[in-house]
């Protein structure tokens, strides 16, 4: 019995490639990660120049996966966060950018990226309004990158 499960996990991750969620800084500061889903992730420190990057997942309950950052080191009530979500969905993965009690990259420019799916840039760190929220094939990586100051 466990060894049919097993061989059925295998097979079903061999038919269903599926991407990186990747946070990218080439700003010249250090920011702070969390992915939340059932719950929160340890605290992942993301040097100028380095990168955080987890395999695309969903969460047993909640489905979805928020991908936190602050600059402070702390997620907090207060703290401001952005937050880069996705959530896989089949063969796509839906992703949107938005922040809360305030925008941490506010005066640099971030985006959203996948090489098969759309893009979400914020040339200013502010949301510009209208939908954020993007699909490409859950098969390619989905990029958050924050750069220096504009
Ligand atoms: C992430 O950082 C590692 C280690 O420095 C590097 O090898 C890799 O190319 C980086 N990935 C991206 C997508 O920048």
């Amino acid at each position: 019995m466990r060894f049919s499960i097993l061989s059925g996990a295998a097979l079903v991750s061999s038919v269903y490639a599926v991407g990186n969620a990747i946070v990218i800084n080439k700003s010249p500061s250090t920011f702070y990660v969390w992915s939340v889903g059932d719950s929160v992730g340890s605290r992942q420190t993301v040097v100028a120049g380095g990168n955080y990057s987890e395999p695309l997942h969903r969460a047993p309950n909640a489905g979805g996966i928020a991908v936190k950052i602050t600059k402070t080191g702390e997620l907090s009530n207060g703290v401001p966060t952005q937050i880069f979500s996705y959530s896989l969905d089949g063969a796509n993965v839906w992703y949107d950018l938005s922040t809360t009690f305030g925008e941490p990259f506010k005066g640099q420019r971030i985006t959203v990226t996948s090489p098969i799916g759309g893009t979400i840039d914020w040339p200013a760190g502010s949301n510009p309004g209208g939908s954020q929220v993007k699909v490409a094939s859950s098969e390619g990586n989905v990029v958050f990158t924050a750069y220096a100051a504009v």
